[in-house]
């Protein structure tokens, strides 16, 4: 079974930064840009997301509005959390079908049971999940195209293991600054022998934003 196509997806700063260093993404993409990620979101029949973004803004990882599924049913839902820390409030654990949480053997049994009756919870060996299980297993759920909505650690996880096929950024009128703001990969970072190179496919103007989009195979 081929493996689903993965897509990231973030909006980020002048000076390269995908929140402020409080960790609020809130306050500067536009509308449009809430609009292109919706209707990405519409496109996928997976969307997965880091556990310090869902702890960050609570998002409810739907599509809005719902017209623009077209009549396709809603992307599965999936958090990637080592420690699986997360309250079982969280709207990503609210309506529609039972979301995916990927943790490791790092996150306590207590942890992990308290999202068993809101969550389907795999648990990896190790103490990461690696981007090619996520993959798999949306893969074996039907899975053809998934997208990375962040943030910065998840991505890097997929940037390690070649899996990212292709990013859109939106690059947004706005500088943040701070050493600790995230940026859209995190993790250990590349050398100059292994930095990892795009391409570009496509770039469009909207007010004062840029939609990038690139792909990683070259
Ligand atoms: N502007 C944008 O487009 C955009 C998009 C997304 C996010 N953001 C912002 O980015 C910030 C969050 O970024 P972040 O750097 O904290 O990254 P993140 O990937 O959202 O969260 C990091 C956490 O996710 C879990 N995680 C990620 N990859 C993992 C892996 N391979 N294995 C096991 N656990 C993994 C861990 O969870 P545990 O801590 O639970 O163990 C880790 O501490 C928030 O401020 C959010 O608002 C902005």
């Amino acid at each position: 079974m081929p493996r689903p196509f993965a897509t990231a997806i973030v909006a980020m700063s002048l000076d390269g930064k995908i929140a402020t260093r409080d960790r609020d993404d809130t306050a500067f993409s536009s509308r449009a840009d809430r609009r292109f990620l919706n209707e990405k979101r519409a496109q996928s029949d997976a969307l997965v997301v880091g556990a310090g973004t869902v702890r960050a803004g609570d998002p409810p990882m739907r599509v809005s509005p719902r017209s623009l599924l077209k009549g396709r049913p809603e992307p599965l839902r999936a958090v990637v959390s080592r420690l699986c820390l997360l309250s079982p409030d969280l709207k990503v654990f609210g309506a529609g079908t039972k979301t995916l949480v990927f943790t490791c053997e790092d996150a306590s049994p207590g942890a992990r049971k308290a999202l068993a009756g809101v969550a389907d919870v795999r648990v990896s060996p190790g103490s990461v999940v690696r981007a090619s299980e996520v993959l798999e297993a949306l893969g074996k759920l039907g899975a053809k195209r998934v997208l990375i909505e962040g943030g910065g650690e998840l991505i890097w996880a997929f940037l390690e293991e070649d899996l990212l096929d292709e990013i859109h950024v939106t690059l947004c009128p706005v500088a943040i600054g701070g050493q600790s703001a995230p940026t859209p990969a995190g993790g250990a970072g590349f050398d100059a022998a292994t930095l990892k190179r795009a391409k570009l496919l496509d770039s469009r103007r909207e007010g004062d934003e840029l939609f990038l989009h690139y792909s990683f195979r070259r």
